[in-house]
């Protein structure tokens, strides 16, 4: 199947077969093409599509009911479709005449097929609770960030080191939230997404310090992201430097972002 093929299925196929279809990266062929202009959206079916209603998502403490826990999930697994689609869109917007480039939108790959994995793992676990994917409000907000990743520096320092990287706090403090209800099989997805994610992180830490130049990561990673993101948006709740070794990110770095501080309302947010 040809790249093209591929990423353009996602993102312009509506139905989640479509996005979600079965490819491994060694049935892709990188061919030559180009995308004149971004689409706005994503194709998405009836049921999938984003809302402006703004859900407030459920606090820790309910996480025992199954309605709260079906929110949560459908939360999460949104974010995996929208990590498969912007994903789907780096690997149609960006060249890749250097072998180089070609190995970045390897590693992309297998970051989208691990998402489309997530997402299964999600929607799954909701359809055991009774629960449709789409069956609460979807949001949008990381797409709407994609119109600004001009670069794969840009597109990197959004989707690995900023969204992918809090996902690590995420990921890790909600398994635990499931785990202390006894919900073993919730925890375990997150524990999953949690490993992959590491190496999703890391795969934008291993490219950002090769385009870096004579900059620092940390240098390099503020002037990469796009207004009005900050570095804010890539602490989630109960930040913790111990994901970002793991994920191999260099101590430097790690030292400015726990520094690093501003007015974004999550990382104050009390749960
Ligand atoms: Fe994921
Ligand atoms: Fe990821």
């Amino acid at each position: 199947m040809k790249l093209s093929e591929f990423a353009q299925e996602i993102l312009y196929g509506s139905s989640l077969s479509q996005k979600l279809g079965k490819v491994q990266l060694t049935d892709i062929v990188f061919d030559n093409f180009e995308l004149e202009s971004p689409p706005p959206t994503p194709s998405r079916a009836k049921a999938l599509q984003f809302s402006d209603k703004q859900l407030k998502f459920p606090r820790g403490k309910t996480l025992n009911l199954d309605n709260k826990k079906a929110m949560a999930l459908n939360s999460f697994a949104n974010h995996e479709l929208l990590a498969t689609e912007m994903m789907a869109m780096a690997l149609l917007r960006y060249p890749h005449h250097t072998e180089e480039l070609r190995n970045f939108k390897r590693g992309v790959i297998i970051s989208l097929l691990d998402e489309q994995k997530h997402f299964k793992l999600y929607q799954r676990r909701m359809n055991e609770l009774g629960y449709e994917f789409g069956d609460f409000p979807l949001n949008d907000f990381f797409w709407r960030q994609n119109a600004k990743l001009k670069t794969p520096s840009q597109y990197l320092s959004v989707m690995s080191l900023t969204f992918e990287a809090a996902n690590l706090d995420f990921a890790h403090y909600y398994s635990n939230i499931f785990k202390s209800f006894d919900d073993h099989k919730t925890s375990k997805i997150l524990d999953i997404v949690y490993q992959d994610e590491l190496t999703h992180v890391a795969l934008g830490g291993n490219y950002l310090n090769r385009w870096r130049g004579d900059k620092s990561l940390w240098q390099y990673y503020l002037e990469s992201l796009p207004w009005p993101l900050t570095p804010a948006r890539s602490k989630g709740i109960h930040f913790k430097s111990d994901h970002r070794k793991k994920a191999r990110l260099a101590p430097e770095f790690i030292e400015s972002l726990t520094k690093y501080d501003d007015d974004f309302e999550v990382t104050s947010r009390k749960n």
